[in-house]
């Protein structure tokens, strides 16, 4: 027992609960008043009884089932009470005006007054008359003087209409003025029923709602009239429950009446006044408090229709569609089963393989990328192989080469900005050097080859480890390469003053270079090429000798570069072919023929260089006339025709003819058509050097002389000695080879 009492008095408070709920949700009277009467549900406002209602008009009382307006001047019975249209339906009485055949005459007006916030409706009433020669009018007051009337007429009984229709044949009807709240219906003296008494003894004028009355012939019968409506017909009152309009009423909040929550004020449509309404959503009494309940909208199914699962909200409701079933809106529209029409599965199908082609296609993407980026490591450690970056590993390890380091592909693009083209420092035949600023700070030149083949690419190691053993003042020296790329980099020391070729050629040529220096350079140039021949073995051949390729250091020292085209001879002299490399002018000639790269070739070239520097005109030049020349050809030529002093810089003229003849003729020697018949590059720089002793004091004490005297000195110029010198010199050299 004792364990049960919780439970009964939790579900006695439930009971409790939810009959507060349903009093609460259909309450329409104030708690302790009087509900209905009869079968008329009395909503506050009105109310029976002190304290039930809200003011003047709305105090009823209800007598043997029927309610009754309790305090009015004529007695007028509530047939319907409506709370949302404002209105009430009341009986009212009707006038009449007859002429009896026994002679009896009456006239019977009507005057009614409604309580203050009451009105006659002008919308919902109508003065209708009934009766054959008629006039009937009614007065009223609302704020003004209002009035109106009604004459109807029918000679004979013939003369009525039968079809039922208020046409002012036996009836007529004419609206009222709105807001009305007193009236009086009369009849007009001038007109009188006497004529037509036999079948229209009586007229009868009353304001009554116009739906409701339906005009029939036989109404103009006396008794049938007073039988259907005794004398009482329906006429529709409108109420406010203030006068104010809402901003007035909602600022006095004692005598605001929509006390409801979930309840607000409107103007009345029909009357002048202020109504309480439910917020949309609720419903009930909004002059009561807690008047306005939510409606569980589920359960009018018809006012709020919902086709799928419906499920209420406070002040609303929603509506979904069983899973398996959709529909666009299923408050409107039946939900229906997903299916399968044709199209919307078509649709659907599209989409799908739409979604699988654009995530197979991001895959692919993806496996491509990863792809791309392991084969692009792959690739690098390939190229490493290719270039012989593990030759040149061991080669590192065993001969301890400490000078050549080996660059990564990111090292030289972070050093060249990305081989940014502002840091290009010059463009050949071989590919394009760039300056590289290294993370140490150190300057470097790096150069970029151009696409090599295979055979190339397999030297290359072998090449680069002799290169990096290379250790001579008029080579520049090699720092290192990077082998990761498709063709490999090379790093080099960076010489700062330009190339002999800038310097002869450039814009600073007006500088007049002095023999002494000239002849420097040449023997410099010719004591670097001696020893890539002489000092690595098998012997490293250039290739590509000319001015461009002779830098200029401090001093104007000369450094050899540009070993692009340089090729390491094989050890069993069997000369290799290749695709002819070099520069037109400075080419050999026999090289060009039999394509056989020889350290002659070299030799070649660096007489072409060594004219250069004599003539100080370029490898290939115009003549006054415009015409291209061949430097080597047209020296060949003037040494020929002893006119040696017409091709020479005028800047030398100046010194012993002697001099000049000897440089000249070791340039003729290196010029010669046949390799055999050049000297070797190691003579070529001995003898260099030996002009330059032998002439020390006249090379360096000789100032430079204007050209007039050059010219003047030119005609001491003795042809046969130059030739006997050009046999010796040959001699000499062919001897020494
Ligand atoms: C109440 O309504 C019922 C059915 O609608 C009707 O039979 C009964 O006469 C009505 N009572 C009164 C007092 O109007
Ligand atoms: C209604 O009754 C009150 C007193 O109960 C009276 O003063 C008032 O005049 C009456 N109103 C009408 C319209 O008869
Ligand atoms: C009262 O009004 C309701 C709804 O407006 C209607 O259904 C009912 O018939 C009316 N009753 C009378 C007696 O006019
Ligand atoms: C106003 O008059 C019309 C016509 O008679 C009626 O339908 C409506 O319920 C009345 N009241 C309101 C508040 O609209
Ligand atoms: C005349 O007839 C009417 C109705 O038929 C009747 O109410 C009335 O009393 C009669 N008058 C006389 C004086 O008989
Ligand atoms: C009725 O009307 C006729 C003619 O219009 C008139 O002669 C007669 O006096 C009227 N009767 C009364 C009672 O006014
Ligand atoms: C507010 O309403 C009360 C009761 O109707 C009234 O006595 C009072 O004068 C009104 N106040 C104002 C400011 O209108």
């Amino acid at each position: 027992m004792a364990r049960a009492l919780p439970w009964l008095t939790f579900a006695a408070t439930l009971l409790l609960l939810a009959s507060i709920k349903s009093s609460t949700a259909s309450r329409m009277a104030k708690p302790g008043c009087q509900e209905t009467c009869g079968n008329l549900t009395i909503p506050y406002p009105f109310g029976i009884g002190e304290g039930c209602f809200y003011g003047q008009g709305f105090d009823v009382s209800c007598e043997n089932y029927r309610v009754f307006m309790h305090n009015s001047s004529s007695r007028m019975e509530i047939y319907n009470i409506s709370l949302v249209g404002a209105q009430a339906r009341v009986s009212t009485l009707i006038a009449s005006k007859c002429s009896y055949k026994n002679g009896t005459d009456t006239d019977w007006g009507v005057s009614s007054n409604t309580a203050d916030l009451f009105t006659i409706s002008s919308k919902a009433n109508k003065l209708t008359v009934v009766g054959c020669n008629t006039l009937a009018f009614l007065g009223g007051f609302n704020e003004h003087r209002a009035g109106a009337g009604c004459f109807s007429m029918c000679p004979d009984k013939q003369g009525v209409d039968g079809s039922g229709q208020c046409s002012g044949m036996g009836c007529c009807q004419t609206s009222i003025a709105p807001n009305l709240n007193s009236l009086n219906i009369g009849f007009d003296d001038r007109y009188n029923n006497s004529e037509v008494r036999d079948f229209n003894p009586c007229s009868y004028a009353f304001v009554a709602e116009q739906d409701w009355f339906r005009f029939e012939a036989s109404y103009l019968d006396d008794d049938k009239f007073r039988e259907k409506f005794k004398d009482e017909v329906p006429a529709v009152l409108d109420w406010v429950v203030g006068h104010e309009s809402c901003d007035e009423a909602v600022k006095n909040m004692t005598s605001y009446t929509c006390i409801s929550k979930n309840s607000h004020c409107i103007m009345s449509p029909n009357a002048t006044g202020y109504l309480c309404t439910c917020n949309n959503g609720f419903t009930g009494n909004p002059y009561l408090e807690e008047g306005c309940q939510d409606i569980d909208e589920c359960g009018f199914r018809y006012q709020y229709p919902c086709h799928g699962i419906c499920s209420n909200t406070i002040g609303d409701y929603s509506c979904s569609c069983k899973s398996g079933t959709s529909s666009i809106d299923p408050k409107i529209e039946t939900c229906k089963p997903i299916t399968v029409s044709e199209e919307a599965r078509l649709t659907k199908m599209f989409i799908g393989i739409s979604a699988c082609v654009v995530i197979l296609l991001i895959c692919v993407f993806a496996l491509l990328n990863e792809c791309q980026k392991r084969k692009l490591v792959k690739e690098k450690k390939i190229f490493f192989q290719q270039h012989g970056g593990l030759l040149l590993y061991e080669q590192i390890r065993s001969k301890q080469v400490d000078t050549v380091r080996i660059f990564t592909k990111e090292e030289l693009e972070n050093a060249t900005n990305n081989f940014d083209s502002s840091r290009e420092l010059g463009r050949g035949g071989h590919g394009t050097v760039y300056k590289g600023i290294l993370k140490d700070g150190r300057v470097v030149a790096i150069k970029r080859s151009k696409v090599m083949n295979m055979d190339q690419k397999d030297e290359f190691a072998q090449e680069m480890v002799i290169l990096s053993q290379i250790n001579h003042r008029n080579v520049v020296k090699l720092l290192g390469c990077c082998l990761e790329v498709e063709v490999p980099m090379l790093v080099y020391e960076c010489i700062p003053n330009g190339t002999l070729f800038e310097l002869m050629h450039g814009k600073n040529r007006r500088l007049s270079i002095s023999l002494d220096t000239r002849l420097r350079i040449a023997q410099e140039s010719a004591e670097a090429l001696a020893y890539l021949h002489s000092s690595a073995s098998p012997p490293i051949v250039h290739g590509d000798v000319k001015s461009p390729n002779i830098l200029l250091g401090d001093n104007h020292t000369a450094k050899v570069t540009d070993f692009g085209a340089s090729r390491m001879l094989p050890t069993d002299e069997i000369q290799f072919m290749t695709m002819v490399q070099g520069t037109i002018g400075y080419l050999d000639p026999e090289y060009l023929q039999e394509r056989q790269l020889t350290e002659k070739s070299d030799v070649y070239s660096f007489g072409v260089v060594l004219l250069e520097l004599i003539t100080m005109k370029f490898a290939i030049y115009s003549d006054s006339a415009g015409e291209k020349r061949n430097l080597a050809s047209s020296f060949l030529l003037a040494m020929k025709e002893n006119g040696l002093q017409f091709i020479l810089d005028k800047n030398i003229l100046e010194f012993e003819t002697e001099l000049l003849q000897e440089i000249a003729q070791l340039a003729k020697c290196c010029l010669s058509m046949r390799g055999e018949e050049r000297p070797l590059m190691r003579e070529v720089a001995e003898r260099l050097r030996s002009i330059r002793s032998t002439w020390r004091v006249q090379l360096i004490q000789n100032p430079s002389r204007e050209t007039e005297c050059l010219l003047e000195n030119s005609s001491h110029y003795d042809p046969s000695s130059t030739g006997q010198h050009g046999s010796l010199m040959t001699l000499d050299l062919e001897s020494g080879r």
